[in-house]
């Protein structure tokens, strides 16, 4: 199949001076003074409830820069028929016309989208310019291109055939509608999760974070302008739980694909169950939920590049990426090197709005994630099998800041070294030299989840050992580079264990549960 060129989108830099800079700052200051409405998407409706609730932005709080109408389940069951009336001509459109809608919204963000799209996710979502740039604009892209290169490898996948005789599959879209859940911390992930599987052929009901609608609002937008048909997807804005029940009793729901916490898409996996005999098909069901990711550094390995990978890989957005590091076991006689040079960078790195494009770090998402990261430092402060060796500030007076924080556990199960934080908490376990083999099964039996890890050794024999160990431990394993930040096309995201049913965003994997294969024989 002939499809355009596909490559990564270029990561622009924000340099002082340079024109994306400029654009992307007025362009911030602009939409922050503007109060923005936010309504539904159903059908070829754009539905205004006035049941207005505000939207302000974690690092200012007492702001306001929008509002979204909040709808109900009548909205969501509008929502569902919309979706089915939609279904027929979609399914049936040409694979290339499909293609050619997302290719454009592709276009459309990198261009002229690409400041709207990044500014949305720094106010509403507190990430700073760089967080904003490789989410919004460049994984998104990715997602939208790459999924079309995806698509096309998948249809290309046919059966032989002999004399007489042509066999052939046809990946048809699921029968029914199909449902996405999508978070707040990456506007990438939640465009995809509905993008992906529309482009199958599948039409959608979508219900973004109620803490990501300024972004989503941007999405469905530019959706729309790239000619995305009414109905095919149709985003309510609703109560979560209610909305999943409304949808998960209707016997034409074919599929879910979530991206949130670990309890709430088993709980989701328990309504499916019970409900299993009014379906008309089994119901596909894809989650990528938590994770307690780990990095494990030998005392072989380059500290300076340990102290990197952790301080990138703990504090980037505030250590709400699903991947990022929350657990470290560091080597004995590597730690004072480590624990200098990440006090180094820690010192440098600034905390503050988004706005000034210098600062690291923003404001955690909400109020109840600032008072659980303040909970475990609290805790942290009093244990005594913890310390906390940088941090432990938090100030939630004019938005949700933590200062990055590491805590030093003299238990390997001291709670944060196993809780899911979600917040700029790294812990960090130091374990005698003589004991790594021990350590990686520390590693791979302290938590239930299994979404990313990182091994850092220069000894390959030592490095082998640890590749081997952790072999379940993790769906995303790096070899001496942060568990962060993996590259659509590059590195395949999702995980095992608790962290999800590993679909691999990012990859023809996850695209192919969105399909319900029919073969035909065809005798001459
Ligand atoms: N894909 C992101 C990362 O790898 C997490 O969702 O950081």
């Amino acid at each position: 199949y002939q499809i355009p060129f596909v490559a990564n989108e270029e990561v622009k830099s924000y340099v002082p001076g340079s024109p994306e800079r400029e654009e992307l700052q007025a362009t911030y200051k602009k939409m922050y003074k503007q109060v923005i409405e936010v309504p539904q998407y159903i059908g070829s409706k754009v539905v205004k409830s006035g049941n207005k609730k505000e939207i302000r932005p974690p690092h200012d709080h007492q702001h306001i820069v929008g509002y979204y109408h909040e709808g109900t389940q009548d909205d969501v069951k509008a929502a569902i028929d919309a979706a089915l009336k939609a279904r027929r001509d979609w399914a049936n459109m040409s694979w290339e016309n499909r293609a050619a809608i997302f290719l454009k919204a592709a276009d459309l963000l990198a261009g002229p989208y690409r400041a709207r799209i990044n500014a949305a996710t720094m106010i509403g979502q507190s990430k700073n310019v760089f967080q904003a740039e490789i989410d919004a604009a460049c994984e998104l892209i990715d997602f939208l291109r790459f999924n079309v290169e995806f698509m096309t490898q998948i249809y290309a996948d046919q059966p032989i055939s002999s004399e007489g005789v042509w066999n052939r599959v046809e990946y048809r879209p699921l029968e029914g509608f199909t449902f996405a859940i999508t978070p707040f911390n990456f506007t990438a992930i939640s465009a995809n999760l509905p993008a992906s599987m529309a482009l199958m052929g599948n039409v959608v009901v979508w219900k973004p974070s109620d803490k990501q609608i300024y972004s989503a609002e941007i999405i469905m937008e530019v959706f729309r302008e790239a000619g995305l048909p009414d109905g095919v997807i149709n985003m309510v804005l609703t109560d979560g739980a209610a909305t999943s029940k409304t949808v998960m009793e209707h016997p034409d729901f074919a599929g879910l694909h979530f991206t949130g916490s670990t309890s709430v898409f088993k709980s989701l996996w328990k309504q499916i169950g019970n409900n299993i005999d009014i379906y008309k098909t089994y119901p596909r069901i894809v989650g990528e939920t938590g994770g307690k990711d780990f990095v494990i550094a030998h005392k072989s390995s380059d500290a300076q590049e340990v102290a990197t990978a952790l301080v990138r890989g703990a504090f980037e957005y505030q250590g709400q990426k699903c991947s990022a590091a929350s657990r470290a076991y560091v080597s004995k006689s590597l730690w004072p090197k480590v624990e200098k040079e990440m006090k180094k960078a820690l010192d440098s790195i600034t905390m503050g709005s988004p706005e000034d494009f210098s600062n690291f770090v923003t404001a955690v998402i909400d109020a109840n994630s600032f008072k659980k990261c303040k909970g475990y430092i609290d805790r942290a402060k009093k244990s005594k099998n913890a310390e906390i060796v940088f941090g432990g500030k938090c100030d939630d007076k004019v938005g949700y800041f933590v200062e990055p924080t590491v805590i030093l556990a003299s238990d390997p199960h001291y709670e944060s070294m196993v809780e899911e934080i979600f917040g700029p908490i790294l812990t960090i376990y130091v374990f005698e030299d003589k004991n790594w083999e021990k350590t990686l099964e520390l590693v791979d039996t302290t938590s239930d989840y299994a979404l990313t890890g990182a091994i850092f050794a220069k000894d390959r024999y030592v490095l082998n050992q640890g590749i081997k160990a952790l072999e379940n431990a993790a769906g995303n394993f790096y070899i001496n580079d942060k568990p962060t930040g993996a590259v659509v096309g590059q590195q395949p995201f999702g995980g095992a264990r608790a962290s999800g049913t590993n679909d691999k965003a990012g990859s023809a994997m996850n695209l192919m549960r969105w399909v319900s294969v029919r073969t035909v024989k065809e005798t001459f």
